[in-house]
């Protein structure tokens, strides 16, 4: 049944020429699939031309029935070439757009600034682990017996007086927000026999609050226990701590401690004006004209507390001091307020990152 339409030969060659060149011209997926349908779907050009199969003499069917098969298999490999190429140039795509490099390195979060006096608290360390002191921490919640009792301050002595503490219970009155880390003293002497050289970096709570008095505060408290320790021993100890973190001097004041005899105040000399309390023709205002600035308490280990403590105060002697970092941290600076470093001010902190 030759026509018009030439041979079916002829009829695939054209359908081929004309599929590849409108699968060329295909860029997207959508049109990919519709010249899916238009060629090789059940009612598309392809099939068409096959149903002239039947119309033809059995000696002419088999040639036209492989050709047919041919020219389907040649569309259908031209189709999945070209998906594929789609497909790819798709992914590609994608991959410039989004210009994930993942070798960058990742941003760090800001979370805020340490406060300045964590980094005199890490230089404390350092020093005194020079010298042999190991650092250790007690509780910020506190015993009556440790913070007062084990230290010669007995219930009802005036002594307490010198603290102004809170209670977290009232009748009996036995836990309490530690005031100073005076009670961990106790602590170590009763978990560890000597000798004992330790200092203990700890927050301490008062109820107060002033200019110089903040009822949040930070100690760093030390503590030597040994067959032979004399006060010489303490002065040395703090003149080179004072040395090494400031490379300022120290002196002492005689004062009074229930749990230290004899009992000092010691002092540095002033950063910011030298020590001669004057700066810039004016009063220095961080030792306010003082030349020096209280640092905090020392002195020799109470010959009862060592006894309370089951130590024999005629083999042991002992010293101890209380210092604090905060007053370290504002000669080291130059802050004229000791607020200010509990104020969470960013442009304070900020300079310290
Ligand atoms: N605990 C005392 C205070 O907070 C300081 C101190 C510690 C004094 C050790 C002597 C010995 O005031």
């Amino acid at each position: 049944m030759e026509t018009t339409e030439g041979t079916l030969e002829e009829a695939l060659a054209a359908l081929s020429r004309d599929a590849e060149a409108e699968l060329a011209a295909t860029s997207t997926t959508d049109g990919l699939e519709e010249w899916r349908v238009r060629y090789l779907g059940r009612k598309g050009g392809l099939a068409r031309v096959m149903e002239r199969l039947a119309g033809l003499s059995k000696e002419q069917r088999p040639a036209a029935g492989q050709a047919a098969n041919r020219a389907k298999a040649t569309l259908e490999g031209a189709f999945s070439r070209r998906d594929e190429e789609l497909r790819r140039a798709a992914l590609t795509q994608a991959i410039a757009a989004e210009a994930l490099d993942v070798t960058l390195d990742g941003r760090r979060p800001r979370v805020g600034y340490a406060n300045p006096v964590r980094g005199v608290l890490a230089e404390i360390e350092e020093i005194f682990r020079g010298m042999g002191f190991g650092v250790v921490e007690g509780p910020e919640v506190e015993w009556d017996r440790y913070n007062f009792e084990l230290l010669n301050i007995p219930a009802d002595h005036p002594a307490r007086d010198m603290w102004d503490t809170f209670y977290l219970d009232q009748d009996p009155q036995h836990l309490l927000l530690r005031t100073h880390t005076s009670p961990v003293q106790a602590r170590v002497m009763e978990a560890q026999r000597p000798p004992l050289r330790v200092i203990v970096p700890g927050l301490c709570y008062r109820r107060d609050d002033d200019a110089t008095h903040s009822p949040v505060f930070w100690q760093v408290e030390g503590l030597a226990v040994d067959t032979d320790i004399t006060f010489s021993d303490l002065k040395g100890v703090l003149a080179s701590f004072a040395d090494q973190i400031l490379g300022c001097k120290v002196r002492f004041r005689p004062t009074y401690f229930p749990f230290t005899e004899p009992s000092a105040e010691f002092d540095f000399s002033c950063l910011v004006c030298g020590g001669s309390g004057i700066q810039d023709g004016r009063t220095c205002r961080v030792c306010k004209g003082e030349g020096w600035l209280e640092i905090s308490g020392a002195g020799m280990v109470h010959p009862r507390v060592l006894r309370s403590m089951d130590y024999d105060p005629a083999v042991y002697s002992g010293f101890a001091f209380g210092m604090g970092p905060s007053r370290i941290t504002m000669l080291k600076y130059g802050l004229s307020d000791i607020r200010a470093l509990w104020g969470n001010d960013l442009r304070l902190l900020r300079q310290f990152r």
